[in-house]
């Protein structure tokens, strides 16, 4: 559920990589569309009430339009289905552009990672930072050449010697050693990836266990791995405005549960990925299972994603 819906109009689908689709969106009200920066993502609505996040991948000076990629997921719960599905023509519904993967503008030089699809908001950034002559590199690793998105468009900038291919089916010499590119780090050199959950968890792993400091470090996350609710129990909330305690069942998120008692909060990945959803809690200890908020966040327990995060403690005092 969210607020600012824009519609907008499928102009262009094009074929970007094997099971890789890109859609051009155009405002179907209106001139333009609202202004995005480099790392900026949209809500897409989708038939069922599916909502998901794509990031946007074309010039951030560009008003008349939004780009964005989709892979083809054989495990798609209605969301890459349902924009594979799409034609030209379509119409949908989409949030305004939020941005929770900026570039650090004070930044000496950057290092931006790409796992397959991870690649749209990178190469977003790889452009901004190319046109304002920052130093950076950025490293493209995938399954196969087939399967990568943009090597034209990567291959025709001017940025394209600042740009490093890895294929897990081409040659050893090329493949992308984590450990190694990350074992050294200079301050003011900020570190960004996006990509598939295992990727980014080797990546992530790897810079802390080298000392990356946490404020070098930026990611998004498409989706979470799978949650385990095996240990999940009841607890309660308390919504500090009106002082309503509400009991969550242990099949319940905390989301279902406030809604279920007239307390309607904006969601929108249902999986801790997106950050819709976070809430302040006032008292409390929270069960962090989260991708999004960062281990130091989580760590302060002043807030939580309600859609996925549960409690350690019996009770959570919410800022509602
Ligand atoms: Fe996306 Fe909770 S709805 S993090």
């Amino acid at each position: 559920m969210t607020s600012n819906i824009i519609r907008v109009r499928v102009a262009r689908k094009q074929s970007e990589a094997l099971d890789i689709c890109s859609f051009e969106l155009v405002a179907l009200d209106g001139p333009g569309l609202p202004p995005f920066s480099a790392g900026s993502h949209i809500d897409v609505h989708l038939e069922g009430g599916v909502v998901r996040q794509y990031s946007l991948c074309n010039d951030p000076t560009e008003s008349h339009r939004y780009l964005i990629a989709v892979l083809r997921d054989p495990q798609s719960r209605g969301g890459s289905a349902g924009m594979h599905s799409l034609q030209e023509g379509a119409t949908l519904e989409i949030s305004a552009p939020k941005n929770h993967f900026p570039l650090a503008h004070e930044a000496r030089s950057s290092l931006l990672l790409a796992g397959g699809i991870g690649i749209t908001p990178l190469l977003c950034m790889a452009e901004r930072l190319a046109a304002t002559g920052a130093q950076f590199d950025l490293h493209y690793c995938g399954r196969s050449r087939e399967r990568a998105a943009f090597l034209d468009r990567i291959q025709r900038s001017a940025f394209a010697q600042q740009v490093h291919l890895h294929f897990d089916d081409d040659d050893a010499a090329q493949r992308f050693d984590i450990g190694a590119r990350l074992a050294t780090w200079s301050p003011g050199q900020h570190l960004y990836v996006c990509g598939p959950k295992g990727y980014m968890d080797a990546v992530l792993a790897a810079a802390r266990a080298h000392g990356w400091p946490e404020q070098q470090l930026h990611y998004e996350f498409f989706s979470a791995g799978p949650i385990d609710t095996a240990n999940d129990a009841s607890f309660e909330v308390q919504v500090a405005s009106s002082g309503k305690v509400i009991r969550v069942g242990k099949d319940q998120t905390v989301i279902q549960a406030l809604a279920a008692n007239g307390v309607e909060l904006p969601y929108s990945c249902e999986q801790g990925v997106c950050g819709t959803c976070v809430t302040r809690v006032l008292e409390g200890e929270p069960d962090h299972k989260d991708m999004y908020l960062s281990p130091q966040e989580q760590a302060r327990n002043d807030q939580f994603t309600p859609c996925c995060s549960r409690a350690r403690s019996a009770r959570l005092v919410l800022d509602l």
